[in-house]
C-alpha cells in the first residue's frame, strides 16, 4: 500500500495519498509566498529560465506543461515568448492567468495543441508527479517544432533522491509533506533515451540549491517562525549546477528537423 501524508500545510489536516494533485488545491495560497512551501519552485524557475533563449521570431510560443501558478512567468519577461501554461489544477491555474499565463487545463499526457506550434516546451517539477512520464515527454516533443528548445528539471530515480527529496527535504519547509511519490522518480538515462525516440537529444546537468543560500534561507525561516512574525527579506537561495545527477537535475535539447 501506497503511504499517506498529511497534505495541507496552510488548510488543515486532510490526509491525501501521496502525489495526489487535490494537494494543490489544499496548498492554493502557497503558490505566490516566496517564502512558502513551494519557495523552492521560485528558485528553480529562475534557473529553468536562463536555460529558455530569447525567441527568434514575432509570436513565438512558449508551452509550460504542468505550469502551476505560473511561477515562470516573471523570469520570462523580455524574452518575447507568448506563454501557455497547461495544468489538471484548476486552482493553480486561475493564479497563473492573474500573473499573464494562457492557460489550458489538462493533462500534459494529452495536451490539446497542435503537433510542432512550440518554440519552446518547459517541464519544470512535473515528469516525477506523472505515473506515465514517457507519454507526457512523448506530448512535450510532439509539441515543439523542429529547432525548437526542449528545458525541464526532474528528480532522479536513485536512492539518494529519496532520501534528500523525501526523507531529508520533506521535514524541511523546502516541500511540502506528501508532494512527491518516490515510485515516481524519473531515471536520468531513460528520460535521454526517452527524448532520443521523439527527436531531441536532451543535455543532463545536476543542480541543488547552492548551500550558503540555503541555510540563511532556513535560519530567517526559523526566526521568524520563532516569533511568529513574517520572514525578514533577503535573497533568495540560488539554483547551482552540482557534478551529479543523482539528485535533482535539467535537461535540455533541441528537436531535430
Ligand atoms: C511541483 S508542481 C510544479 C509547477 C510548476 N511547473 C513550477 O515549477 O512552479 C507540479 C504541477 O504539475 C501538475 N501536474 C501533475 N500531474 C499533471 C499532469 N498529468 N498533467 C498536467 N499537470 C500535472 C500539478 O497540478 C502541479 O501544478
Amino acid at each position: 500500500m501506497r503511504d499517506v501524508a498529511a497534505a495541507g500545510a496552510s488548510t488543515g489536516p486532510r490526509v491525501l495519498p501521496r502525489n495526489d494533485p487535490r494537494q494543490y488545491d489544499d496548498l492554493a495560497g502557497e503558490w505566490w509566498r516566496p517564502d512558502g512551501a513551494f519557495a523552492m519552485l521560485h528558485w528553480l524557475a529562475e534557473a529553468r529560465a536562463a536555460l529558455v533563449p530569447p525567441a527568434t521570431r514575432p509570436d513565438a510560443l512558449l508551452v509550460d506543461l504542468g505550469c502551476g501558478a505560473g511561477l515562470l512567468a516573471p523570469h520570462l519577461a523580455g524574452k518575447g515568448y507568448r506563454h501557455v501554461g497547461v495544468d489538471l489544477t484548476r486552482s493553480a491555474l486561475v493564479q497563473a492567468a492573474e500573473h499573464g499565463v494562457r492557460v489550458v487545463q489538462g493533462d500534459a499526457t494529452a495536451v490539446p495543441l497542435p503537433d510542432g506550434c512550440a518554440d519552446v516546451v518547459s517541464a519544470g517539477e512535473l515528469l516525477e508527479h506523472v505515473p506515465a512520464w514517457p507519454r507526457a515527454v512523448a506530448e512535450a516533443c510532439r509539441l515543439l517544432r523542429p529547432g525548437g528548445v526542449l528545458v525541464l528539471d526532474t528528480l532522479n530515480d536513485t536512492a539518494l533522491a529519496r532520501l534528500v527529496a523525501v526523507r531529508i527535504a520533506e521535514r524541511l519547509p523546502t516541500v511540502p509533506r506528501g508532494i512527491h511519490d518516490p515510485l515516481l522518480f524519473v531515471d536520468a538515462r531513460a528520460l535521454v533515451a526517452e527524448c532520443a525516440r521523439h527527436g531531441v537529444d536532451l543535455s543532463l546537468r545536476g543542480i541543488r540549491p547552492q548551500v550558503g543560500g540555503m541555510l540563511a534561507w532556513l535560519l530567517r525561516r526559523a526566526r521568524a517562525s520563532r516569533t511568529a512574525g513574517a520572514v525578514p527579506a533577503g535573497r533568495a537561495p540560488r539554483i547551482v549546477p552540482t557534478r551529479s545527477t543523482a539528485v535533482l537535475y535539467q535537461g535540455r535539447g533541441v528537436r531535430k528537423g
